[in-house]
């Protein structure tokens, strides 16, 4: 029985979502698991994300690279969930040495602190962008990792870590990675929250290249009930794709964003390229639908419910405004 989950990285985009779903009942096996959140509280964590909650977990302000920290917040949980990451390739470009700290030694910290201290189950929250970039078809579970950026090359470093526990010393720890996820609460830079913020704001929207680059999109309810599954019923030891099955050109989906707001492609301002800019992701996730997932969210209403929550929660995305968009 799980009665006591940590969940590190938990006041970010997706972390947040996780706990307010599981604190208000979202994942009924778990309705009675008391929460406890560490996070670093870095540019891209934010207490007023996990508001709708207050009250409801414990919070330990700080650093997944932090042993000593760790050796006394890890003993006691049934279960890890770690989305605590550095996660935006363009400050992984200009700033990587964060992300080797907290994605690589920050990863091995934890998962090390999970088997001290006797974990039953550590789940390790990743990307599809440790693939590389693909043509055409779809990465299954076992395509080689080839990472192109300094992020994706740190979040596989962190990956390798947590599956190396598993393998040597029989933790079970289980690997989730997933496409690009949208929805309401995620920090202004990425491009669904930076376009919609700067087109309320009169601004234009900076598109990368030829605007060809493809994505899979998920809303992240459905990223997070993918992982809750993994946490649930997956295997010591094993990768699990999440995917939505909505591939959309950046290019597509800026104009969808321009749409929602009544905008028109005068709006879009064409910048050079993101240096190794990956063209392609996609994820097969058959293994992971043979445990019973679907994806829940429309893509076109999940879009027009993000919009609007950013229309709506300006009090949420103002103060994050910071000097560099
Ligand atoms: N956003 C996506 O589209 C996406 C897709 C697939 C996988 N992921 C993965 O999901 C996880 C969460 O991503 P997100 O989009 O919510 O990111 P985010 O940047 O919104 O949140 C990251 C959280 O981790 C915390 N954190 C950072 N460094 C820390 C450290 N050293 N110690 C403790 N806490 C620290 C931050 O304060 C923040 O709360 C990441 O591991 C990311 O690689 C994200």
């Amino acid at each position: 029985m799980v009665r006591r989950v940590l969940v590190t990285g938990g006041a970010g985009f997706i972390g947040s979502h996780y706990v307010r779903t599981l604190l208000t009942g979202g994942y009924p096996a778990w309705a009675d698991a008391s929460v406890t959140v560490l996070d670093k509280l870095t540019y891209s964590g934010n207490l007023a994300s996990l508001a709708p909650v207050e009250g409801g977990f414990t919070f330990v302000h700080g650093d997944i690279c932090d042993a000593e920290l760790l050796a006394r917040v890890v003993p006691g949980h049934d279960v890890v969930v770690n989305f605590a990451a550095e996660t935006h390739v363009d400050r992984s470009i200009t700033g990587p040495d964060v992300f080797a700290t907290t994605n690589v030694l920050g990863t091995h910290r934890l998962v090390r602190a999970a088997l001290e201290a006797g974990v039953g189950v550590f789940v390790q929250v990743s990307t599809d962008e440790v693939y590389g970039s693909i043509a055409e078809g779809a990465w299954t579970e076992d395509a080689p990792v080839s990472p192109n950026s300094p992020y994706s090359a740190a979040k596989a470093g962190g990956d390798h870590m947590a599956l190396a526990y598993a393998r040597t010393h029989g933790l079970d720890v289980r690997l989730t990675r997933c496409g690009n996820n949208y929805g309401p609460y995620q920090y202004p830079e990425k491009i669904i929250p930076l376009f919609v913020t700067r087109l309320l704001e009169g601004r234009g929207v900076p598109l990368y290249g030829n605007g060809r680059n493809e994505r899979e999109w998920i809303h992240v309810d459905d990223h997070c009930r993918g992982i809750q599954l993994v946490a649930e019923r997956g295997r010591a030891g094993e990768v699990y794709h999440i995917s939505g099955s909505h591939p959309l050109t950046n290019l597509d989906l800026t104009n969808r964003l321009l749409r929602a707001l009544g905008k028109g492609p005068e709006m879009i301002e064409w910048v050079e390229d993101r240096k190794g800019h990956d063209l392609r992701y996609a994820l097969d996730d058959s293994k992971l639908r043979a445990l019973g997932f679907r994806p829940g969210t429309d893509f076109d209403e999940g879009l027009a419910a993000t919009v609007r929550w950013y229309v709506e929660r300006p009090d949420w995305w103002k103060p994050l405004l910071g000097g560099e968009r």
